[in-house]
């Protein structure tokens, strides 16, 4: 399907923060661009923003005068909703309401031609209900951009139940033309990346709040071993408690309340402090003038004689520890066995769901210590390493003293089931794969819109591919039974491609 020519015309209603944005990626795509809203102050703020964001991109050195200018003067400000009536394609971004929505695109659906495409930026609200007021639902399309606009990649196209196909696909290859990354979705809650995203949050909320962790060890976790740009806590200050906490409870409320969605009474704490984040000054961090950041729990330094790492059998994805234990000179005795390695008197094995201290009386395994998940143990810089009850302080510290002689930093958590990052991982990859088993996506769309979308280091179902489906079912069954809750049940699809030994992309 071919993207719309730039000889037809877009209008763009609403030009708050997000339809002033989409108004300036049509135009620099060299569409002319209608653009109204209710409020003609907001139109003049919205074309004002966009001559000056343009600006700032001639002043770097980095566009010419005269093709900001052209894409300016390509932006058409309207004062009433008839003058779009020569648009192609008119996509909305006025407040988040149904009704209100619905409104707007009747009045549309009589001012355009029968062969305009409506499409609409809601985040939450269901195309499908949106459609249903409409003569032509089959001509109303999702087209979710993300904020920044001009900035961020990803496009979520979303077809509701009456969506017809080709314009679906139209939209996505206009999309394309116009420099996005833009993905397939079914119009369900939270589409692809405010569903598949929940338990980044969740899981480091939940790991605070049965104190395993602090906020600033779980950021740092995150970041140095998981490799994700920020943590959670730093990242919902960011985005605000309010508007993350809301867009929670609607995916939640929306799934009927499966429990895999559950808010976090923290987050609702912080919304009822008002701590809202950056924006009000104090979310999990102070934002005060001078106020310093918490470090993370960090151990102090620890130091062994031990100049022999034993390996039994396959470390799996933490082979890359090994190399480096072998780069800083310890000599390496491999042995058969089940993926453990000894190092003075600790037992290290890569979790695998179960706390350390289950885990040490059903194995038998004396003085155990778990390893976190990193995204690649060549590069990490910090660990979570977790012990369980019955471990030895000399083991505790000879793990902590290996992982130091690497250069890595070690975050002591407690017992907690997954540690953070694996924990974090599974429950991503899980989310993911339940969307492509319910049709939602497909497996290459989830893992672009976590990507393109929120700069993920890789995309959940890839990353789960590489640990093998098999590690991520296992983990998720351990987490199952040891909160005994239905939120870690496993997806079917995940646990259908253990068996079958396959991956969402590559066989395993
Ligand atoms: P905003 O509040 O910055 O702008 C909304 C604009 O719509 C305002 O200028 C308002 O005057 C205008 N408006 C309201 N009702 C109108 C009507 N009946 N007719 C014409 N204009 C009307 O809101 P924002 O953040 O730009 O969001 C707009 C839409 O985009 C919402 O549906 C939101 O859920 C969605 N969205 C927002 C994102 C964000 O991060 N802010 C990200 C992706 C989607």
């Amino acid at each position: 399907m071919q993207a719309l020519d730039t000889q037809i015309k877009i209008a763009v209603v609403g030009a708050g923060a997000m339809g002033s944005g989409i108004a300036q990626v049509a135009a620099q795509a060299g569409h002319e661009v209608f653009l109204f809203d209710q409020s003609a102050e907001a139109v003049e703020k919205g074309k004002a923003g966009i001559a000056k964001q343009l600006q700032r991109r001639v002043d770097k050195g980095k566009m010419q005068q005269a093709d900001a200018d052209a894409i300016v003067n390509r932006v058409l400000p309207a004062s009433q909703l008839s003058e779009l009536a020569p648009a192609g394609l008119v996509i909305e971004a006025i407040v988040e309401n149904l009704e209100i929505k619905q409104k707007v695109f009747g009045e549309l659906e009589d001012i355009c031609g029968d062969q305009v495409i409506l499409a609409t930026n809601t985040s939450s609200l269901s195309v499908t209900a949106l459609g249903s007021s409409l003569k032509r639902p089959e001509r109303l399309v999702g087209m979710h951009f993300f904020n920044p606009a001009p900035v961020m990649a990803l496009v979520e196209v979303i077809h509701g139940l009456a969506t017809d196909k080709q314009v679906a696909e139209q939209i996505h290859a206009t999309a394309s033309a116009w420099g996005k990354k833009p993905v397939f979705a079914t119009s369900t809650p939270g589409f692809i990346v405010n569903r598949v995203a929940r338990p980044f949050y969740a899981e480091s909320l939940r790991l605070m709040l049965e104190q395993s962790a602090d906020p600033a060890t779980l950021d740092a976790l995150l970041r140095e071993a998981g490799n994700f740009r920020m943590g959670p806590f730093e990242l919902t200050d960011l985005i605000g408690h309010d508007v993350n906490y809301a867009v929670t409870c609607s995916v939640f409320d929306s799934y009927y309340g499966d429990f895999r969605f559950q808010p976090s009474l923290i987050q609702k704490s912080l919304v009822d402090a008002g701590r809202l984040g950056r924006k009000s000054g104090q979310g999990f961090y102070s934002y005060a003038e001078g106020a310093e950041r918490p470090e993370p729990a960090t151990a102090k330094s620890y130091s062994s004689d031990e100049k022999h790492l034993i390996v039994e059998g396959d470390l799996g994805i933490a082979q890359g520890l090994v190399e480096r234990c072998r780069e800083t000179g310890l000599e390496v005795i491999e042995r058969e066995g089940h993926g453990l390695l000894r190092f003075g008197q600790a037992t290290l094995a890569l979790t695998d769901g179960r706390m350390a201290t289950e885990r040490s009386v059903t194995d038998g395994l004396h003085n155990l210590v778990l390893f976190d998940l990193a995204r690649d143990y060549r590069s990490a810089t910090r660990l979570a390493l977790a012990t369980a009850e019955q471990t030895d302080i000399q083991a505790t510290e000879d793990a902590i003293a290996l992982l130091q002689m690497l250069g890595i930093q070690v975050s002591l958590i407690a017992d907690a089931p997954g540690l953070v990052v694996m924990r974090t991982l599974a429950m991503l990859a899980n989310e993911g794969a339940d969307a492509v088993h319910q049709g939602v996506a497909s497996a290459a769309d989830v893992d672009l819109a976590m990507k393109a979308g929120l700069n993920y280091p890789e995309g959940p179902l890839a990353w789960s591919d590489q640990l093998g489906s098999g590690v991520i079912h296992q983990v998720l069954t351990h987490l199952q039974s040891s909160y005994n809750e239905d939120r870690y049940r496993p997806s079917l699809l995940l646990r259908r491609n253990t068996f079958a030994k396959t991956g969402f992309f590559t066989e395993s």
